[in-house]
């Protein structure tokens, strides 16, 4: 009889039903609240484990279990963790409460519903160390550099170049969240075209990565934009990510690295600004300067026998202070300029505008100067927080 190794899935699905003091932190209440729906979850045998925590205003459910990605039991558990923490949430009077619940009905899966996603499913290695990265105050496509530079850049993974087991490359499947569609890319034969499109983390975005050598799974981001599933304004879609390391993955050093440069992303204030992305650890998650700068935070684990062994605080570390000193310097730069771009997102970016209302206001006082400019041959996509408007021009 042959013995089949039972599998296992890492869920990570996170929501902000709320904060304490404007878009800040989650209140203790609302993670003991979504703890509870979790413990009985585990008593009846639907997940195996879970750790619950907050970065920022975002609620982290990081669940184990043995039923494989999209499972209904364990989004509906997820769900009725994070309404109970919202009803918590309304009851305190919390800033935004039940921000990222848009639906009142569940329907066997959060897809759609608000809240991010990030699942994989494998067999385990006998040792199986895995990385979270939960980020506030930015997108999904804030993880196109740092995981191109881990699973595409020699200069930053020396496995890519000295170890067997990594040297054959890595497939990425990205999505163009606008049009609803999704790309397979090799690296390194296709990494031009791959940074060709994942350099406008807006629209394509790093969904998956597989090893090339056997297809296995390695690394999985949430990609929900809740601008555009909701049609409107409904707060930045803070992201998570789950990275498998070491053992013919990129090791956890590899794995961190590319966040020893706090690259520039879209979010901060009013989701409408360019920010440094400062990694810390879980006692600084929570954003304040101008509502940031935008945080990542990087939790490892082992898993063993699908429990969560862990986690280690993996950005709580000295080694990652020049970062955050260079971060805030860049934050003190860019925030000089005010209301002009490239800190604030260009129009087709912001989560919310004047703009239409201001150029309605002055339509009879604009007098013609000149003759008009060709406008450019290109498609533009502008998103209000009422709705979005696509023009070809
Ligand atoms: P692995 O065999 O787990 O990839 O070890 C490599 C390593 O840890 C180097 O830092
Ligand atoms: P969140 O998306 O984290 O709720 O932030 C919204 C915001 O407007 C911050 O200024
Ligand atoms: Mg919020
Ligand atoms: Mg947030």
């Amino acid at each position: 009889m042959s013995k089949e190794k039972p599998k296992t899935t890492i869920s990570v699905i996170k929501a902000d039903i709320g904060s304490l003091a404007g878009h800040h932190i989650v209140h203790p209440d609302c993670i003991a609240a979504a703890s509870r729906i979790l413990a009985e979850a585990k008593a009846k045998g639907i997940v195996v484990d879970y750790y619950v925590t907050n970065v920022g205003d975002d609620l982290q459910l990081i669940i184990t279990h043995r039923r494989g990605v999209d499972d209904a039991k364990i989004h509906e558990t997820a769900w009725n963790a994070f309404q109970e923490a919202a009803r918590v949430s309304k009851e305190l009077g919390l800033y935004a409460a039940g921000q990222d619940l848009l639906s009142d009905a569940f329907s066997g899966n959060v897809r759609g519903l608000g809240p991010g996603v990030a699942e994989m499913e494998f067999v385990e290695r006998p040792a199986e160390p895995i990385v979270v990265f939960m980020a506030d105050k930015t997108e999904p496509g804030a993880f196109n550099l740092p995981m191109f530079k881990i699973f595409a850049d020699p200069f930053n993974t020396a496995g890519l170049i000295i170890d067997p087991r990594l040297h054959g490359g890595f497939k990425f499947e990205i999505y163009d969240v606008f049009e609803g569609k999704a790309v397979i890319m090799n690296a390194p034969e296709e990494i031009y075209d791959i940074l060709a499109l994942i350099g406008t983390p807006s629209r394509y975005i790093i969904k998956r990565i597989y090893r090339k050598s056997d297809d296995e799974i390695a690394a999985v981001v949430s990609t929900e934009r809740l601008s555009l599933i909701a049609g409107r304004y409904v707060g930045k879609d803070d992201p998570v990510a789950v990275v498998r390391a070491q053992s013919g993955f990129p090791a956890v050093g590899e794995v961190l690295e590319p966040f020893a440069f706090p690259h520039l992303v879209a979010g901060w204030m009013r989701g409408s600004h360019h920010g440094p992305l400062m990694p810390v650890g879980l006692r600084h998650a929570k954003c304040t300067r101008f509502d940031g700068p935008p945080r990542v935070v990087a939790l490892g684990f082992q898993i063993k026998n699908a429990r969560l062994v862990g986690p280690a605080d993996l950005f709580d570390d000295p080694a990652f202070d020049e970062t955050r000193r260079l971060a805030q310097t860049i934050a003190d730069y860019i925030r000089r300029h005010g209301p002009f771009m490239p800190h604030r997102l260009g129009p087709e970016e912001m989560e919310y505008t004047t703009l239409p209302s201001v150029l309605e206001k002055l339509k009879d006082r604009f007098v013609e100067v000149g003759p008009k400019a060709v406008a450019p041959k290109v498609k533009t996509t502008m998103l209000t927080h009422e709705k979005k408007e696509e023009t070809t021009e």
